[in-house]
């Protein structure tokens, strides 16, 4: 499964990178509007600092526009993933770049049909946005079994499902268990999957035996 981080943020982009457990990054026009920094800019900074696929999103809603700022946005790095929106243009803009070569990341996903269209249009990556579905009280993991299982049936589809709106870590285990390809995690969602009570209370007492031994590894 592959980590990429759902933010603009350098500074928590850099932090989380530092593991070496980021595979990509993924941001939207309110992500980057938080940061108050120019948009090419920032996701030039970005590209150089995690080699995996970096979402940027077009402005446009016309086909034709999207396909313009799509071509500018993916002449930034080679590891830019265009992001267009699940709407009848955004396919059409999709399914264009893509024959392109351009990596596309089609997002704003809510229903399966939604994400068959997206593989249909060429897409490199399908984001449903799992927490918003869940803050209407609607299965937003169903949306990811259901997206899966139906890719499953095709092997012409090549699309990976980069699962998105994640709100907690078991937002992440959950589709793992399902088999999604990707998973784009806010970093306060990723800074908790680190810690777990029982790892640390474990270790304090591991350390604390191994003190009273007074011997060093080194
Ligand atoms: O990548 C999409 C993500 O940023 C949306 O998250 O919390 O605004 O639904 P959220």
């Amino acid at each position: 499964m592959k980590f990429f981080v759902d933010t603009a943020d350098i500074d928590e982009i850099r932090d989380l990178a530092d593991t070496g457990l980021v595979d990509g990054v993924t941001t939207n026009p309110s992500l980057v509007a938080k940061t108050g920094r120019d948009f090419i800019e920032v996701v030039e900074e970005i590209c150089k600092v995690v080699d995996g696929p970096v979402s940027a999103e077009v402005a446009a809603t016309d086909c034709d526009t999207m396909i313009e700022e799509g071509r500018k946005l993916s002449k930034i790095a080679d590891n830019i993933a265009v992001k267009v929106p699940l709407t009848r243009d955004g396919l059409k803009a999709c399914r264009t770049l893509s024959q392109g070569g351009t990596m596309v990341n089609v997002t704003l996903c809510f229903s399966p049909n939604q994400a068959i269209l997206a593989a249909k249009a060429g897409a490199k990556f399908v984001s449903p946005f799992i927490g918003r579905l869940d803050d209407i009280a609607t299965d937003g993991m169903g949306l990811i079994e259901d997206i899966v299982d139906i890719y499953a049936n095709y092997p012409d589809f090549t699309t990976e499902v980069l699962v998105a709106s994640v709100r907690h870590p078991m937002h992440v285990v959950e589709a793992a268990k399902m088999g999604a390809h990707v998973a784009t995690i806010p970093p306060a969602v990723m800074t908790a999957m680190f810690n777990h009570p029982l790892t640390d209370k474990g270790l304090a007492a591991f350390l604390a035996d191994w003190e009273k031994t007074g011997q060093s590894i080194l």
